[in-house]
């Protein structure tokens, strides 16, 4: 089986990131996860993925004239690692559309809220806000739209009479934890398709609707 060399970029803590490379430690997993890269060279999560034996590099975005000369050094590094697909964790800077053009198609973002609603920062806090009963996360494909782009997977939550933004927002990553690495299994596996801005293909289970596509392990 080939698996899809894939990154995962992040600039914090990377909760995802470590679910995912626990994932792709499966050997049926379709992905290898062959390199975490950070715009911020002080990421917590570039330790943890080191402890994990997995290659790190950090490309600051900081010491760029502009937010070209940035993507031209992170496609730099993504080439030398031979990368086919990217998993966007918390990653916290916006691409040009000549990055994400390269990459279409082979881009996954994971965004804690139910999208199309709560595109954008503290989503926890206008979910609540709102008094929304149902919140939840989305992976997506990236397209140049912020947060837009054919969803892939989602699971929903539901919102509790006492919950505060950091309580909601714990429920919410523990659901981001299960469905990125579902969604990367079910696109690196070909086992869904793009259809304008549907992705088709995958089997959903009545019985759990909260978590669509369900997974099965
Ligand atoms: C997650 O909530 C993710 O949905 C958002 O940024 C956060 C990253 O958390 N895009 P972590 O670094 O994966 O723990």
């Amino acid at each position: 089986m080939t698996r899809l060399r894939t990154a995962i970029l992040i600039s914090g803590r990377g909760s995802n990131m470590e679910s995912l490379i626990a994932a792709a430690r499966a050997p049926d997993f379709p992905a290898e996860i062959a390199l975490v890269l950070s715009n911020r060279p002080d990421a917590p999560g570039l330790d943890k993925a080191k402890a994990a034996g997995i290659a790190v590099a950090a490309v600051d975005h900081k010491i760029y004239a502009g937010r070209e000369e940035f993507e031209r050094s992170l496609q730099a590094m993504l080439d030398i690692h031979r990368i086919d697909f990217i998993c966007l964790a918390g990653f916290m800077r916006l691409f040009t559309p000549w990055f994400i053009n390269q990459w279409r198609g082979r881009m996954l973002n994971i965004h804690p809220a139910l999208l199309p609603s709560y595109r954008g920062l503290h989503t926890h806090e206008r979910a609540l806000a709102d008094g929304v009963k149902i919140h939840g996360c989305t992976v997506h494909f990236v397209v140049p739209e912020m947060d837009e782009g054919p969803i892939v997977a989602q699971a929903a939550v539901r919102v509790l009479d006492g919950d505060t933004p950091q309580t909601l927002g714990a429920r919410v990553l523990a659901q981001e934890h299960v469905i990125y690495p579902l969604a990367l299994r079910l696109v690196a596996s070909g086992a869904v398709r793009v259809e304008g801005n549907r992705v088709l293909g995958a089997l959903g289970r009545s019985d759990a609707a909260l978590v669509a596509p369900t997974p099965d392990r």
